[in-house]
């Protein structure tokens, strides 16, 4: 991402939060997998947000109006010995040079200088409850400013949270961050086709989960959360992570799997038959959650409210189901007691961003919120059958279909950015296994 970008973000985080304020924000803090061994690092996307700055152990501060620099940054030292070890650190030098913060210092300097920032001001904002720790060393600081102050003592009288304004920014993409965004559907999307042309019977889930880890990293590119790759009775398990199972001829399989691309997510599912033919059953779900799918994609525009999407998918979801047979009764009523969610039990999307299951309010004042060009947004309906459903016969159960995809609101409409990945059935039959000797 452009420099100029995340100096755009702080100014209008800034204008917002105008003078006497501060902004908070700690990076995300390294975490143990087991015994001396890190999990991968990933930077907290509030903090790289605002600082395009991906080390841990660090501090963002934005004062906007203080005569001494507006964006202060703490961050570890250089230190060769350390840097022999773990790779290189910016530093505070280059805190300043490289990534445009007005003053740094190490982080050691924060117990230091930062409650004499936060004491000159009367706003503090910060996430409120995303890092408790950092959260109790604060109001600690705030604390003693009071004890030890005695009267005439300048402490800050308001704690906000920065949810509101930063997820509201964050809501909204720039051309640069739907470039990025776009990339990452790209991605996905090859890695989606190379996965189902790969696919056949007798493969192991995690051997198709192999195929999308390869595409991603071949892009320079990671998942953007843990693939689902779920077969036979497995599509029927929302956040099925195992991915152990042998696939069987006559499977589904549910492949819910999306990559991070320069900190942005996309998050696509595609459901096909294992041996490449659909059943009559697996055929006839299929073609309802599609149908569910195109309804909800045109649902998708500036001005619709966020909830339009869902209704449609639930009323074809609804009708759908009474036409085959496996719900009974008026359409309207089905709708009204939701009887669909006994099938389709999740909403058909959620904001897309940095975070896949993105930031930003979806009511305001207990109204959904109008769709605006520049939201992003998953449109994924689905079906799910598992086995023993009661009521359902036998020959409709191990069923699960979702469909995904990646939308941006333009102004015009809808920007499907995953839309170069087959829906069709008769398509996806015709690649699934293509590439399988
Ligand atoms: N991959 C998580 C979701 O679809 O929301
Ligand atoms: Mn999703
Ligand atoms: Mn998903």
């Amino acid at each position: 991402m452009n420099t100029d970008e995340f100096v755009r973000r702080r100014r209008q985080l800034m204008r917002m939060m105008g003078r006497g304020s501060v902004a908070i924000l700690p990076a995300a803090q390294t975490r143990l997998r087991n015994r001396d061994v890190l999990y991968a690092y990933r930077q907290d996307s509030d903090f790289y947000y605002l600082t395009g700055f991906a080390e841990p152990d660090a501090v963002a501060v934005l004062a906007p109006g203080r005569p001494e620099g507006e964006y202060l940054l703490f961050c570890r030292e250089r230190d060769p010995d350390k840097e022999t070890w773990d790779g290189t650190r910016a530093g505070p030098g280059n805190a300043v040079t490289r990534f445009g913060a007005d003053a740094a210092w190490p982080i050691d300097a924060v117990e230091e200088l930062l409650p004499k920032i936060v004491g000159a001001c009367d706003r503090v904002y910060y996430t409120m409850g995303a890092h408790p720790e950092f959260e109790q060393r604060l109001m600690g600081w705030v604390s003693r400013l009071r004890i030890r102050g005695g009267a005439g003592t300048h402490t800050p009288d308001e704690f906000i949270a920065l949810d509101h304004f930063l997820h509201d920014l964050r809501l909204y993409k720039s051309r640069e961050e739907a470039g990025a965004m776009r990339r990452a559907a790209r991605i996905a999307v090859q890695a989606h086709r190379r996965a189902m042309s790969m696919c056949r019977p007798g493969l192991f889930e995690y051997q198709i989960e192999a195929e999308f880890m390869h595409e991603f990293r071949s892009h320079g590119a990671q998942p953007s959360y843990q693939p689902i790759v779920g077969s036979g009775a497995n599509t029927c398990i929302l956040h099925y992570h195992a991915n152990d199972r042998r696939m069987e001829d006559g499977d589904l399989l549910l492949v819910d799997a999306g990559c991070e691309y320069d900190y942005y997510a996309s998050d696509v599912t595609r459901t096909y038959p294992v041996n490449g033919r659909f059943t009559p059953e697996q055929r006839a779900i299929y073609e309802v959650v599609l149908d569910a799918h195109e309804a909800a994609l045109a649902a998708v525009a500036p001005g619709n409210p966020w909830s339009e999407p869902h209704e449609a998918a639930v009323r074809h979801v609804t009708k759908g189901l009474k036409k085959i047979g496996l719900l009974e009764g008026a359409v309207s009523s089905l709708i009204r007691n939701r009887a669909y969610q006994k099938f389709f039990m999740h909403r058909t999307g959620h904001w897309l961003g940095m975070d896949v299951h993105d930031v930003g309010d979806y009511k305001i004042a207990d109204q959904w919120r109008v769709l605006e060009p520049g939201m992003a947004l998953t449109v994924e309906p689905g079906i799910y059958i598992p086995p023993g459903t009661r009521g359902v016969p036998k020959r409709w159960w191990n069923i699960g279909v979702r469909i995904e995809d990646d939308v941006l609101v333009t102004r015009e409409g809808a920007d499907v950015l995953t839309r170069d990945l087959p829906r069709d059935p008769d398509v996806l039959e015709a690649l699934v296994g293509a590439a399988a000797q």
